[in-house]
């Protein structure tokens, strides 16, 4: 299919809001950057910010579970979201650094459960993350996007998959990338960064009611861009 960079015709400033949410694994920023590109739009990964506190916190020495020095921490930072990718994706800078590496390192994955658990940092980090939407043409992805950051977002939807799946592409991942993998572990850490997520106080990871929910178990990441693409262009 020749693919498509017509943009569509705004309702609100430049475009429309695309927001999306899911599980960790189930591929939102692959094929959220892939909607976006076709539309014209800029994405945006917001658990890169969740996990650019974290690294920043551990790397001051500040405590995770003391939301009040982590929330003064987060207002202290300089947050910018500047075009990489082809200038597609909005990548997160703090205090004018980079942080695209450091986020992934394991110590933060195992950290930001607790960042994202406090109220203070949502907050703030809602804030952000609907300034950066003001203006539309826009793919959002996270997990409170289309229940909490844009409940009236022009188009939501819900990306699914066995938590069986998930891993697997995980593993298949690391391994086509020489990285040590393990499938068993790689599952166990799936479903307990499920329950963190869905049993989160504030905020959890919920559908929302008028989300589309795309269970991509047996589809590929292009086939699940597609599918919003036909939606969002059926609608436009
Ligand atoms: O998606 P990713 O695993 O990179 O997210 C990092 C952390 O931020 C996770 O703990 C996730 O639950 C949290 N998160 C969140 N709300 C979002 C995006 C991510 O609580 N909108």
């Amino acid at each position: 299919m020749a693919p498509s960079t017509a943009r569509l015709s705004p309702s609100r400033g430049k475009g429309y809001i695309v927001a999306m949410d899911g599980p960790a694994g189930v591929g939102k920023s692959t094929v959220g950057q892939c909607v976006a590109k076709r539309l014209g739009y800029h994405f945006i990964n917001t658990g890169e910010m969740f996990r650019a506190l974290t690294w920043k916190a551990l790397e001051d020495g500040v405590d995770v579970e003391d939301q009040q020095a982590v929330v003064r921490l987060a207002g202290r930072l300089k947050w910018e979201f500047r075009p990489t990718e082809g200038g597609v994706t909005l990548k997160t800078f703090i205090d004018g650094q980079g942080v695209t590496v450091q986020i992934r390192e394991e110590r933060v994955s195992a950290n930001s459960s607790a960042v994202a658990a406090n109220p203070g940092v949502r907050r703030l980090l809602c804030r952000l993350q609907r300034r950066l939407g003001r203006r539309g043409a826009i793919v959002m992805e996270g997990r409170d996007i289309t229940t909490h950051v844009f409940p009236n977002a022009d188009f939501k939807f819900y990306l699914d998959a066995s938590a069986e799946e998930r891993a697997r592409r995980r593993y298949r991942q690391l391994k086509a990338s020489g990285m040590p993998a393990e499938l068993s572990k790689i599952h166990a850490a799936i479903l307990q960064r499920d329950l963190n997520d869905l049993k989160r106080k504030i905020n959890p990871l919920s559908q929302a009611a008028d989300a589309m929910v795309i269970d991509s178990t047996h589809l590929s990441m292009r086939q699940v861009a597609e599918k919003m693409l036909r939606m969002i262009r059926s609608k436009a």
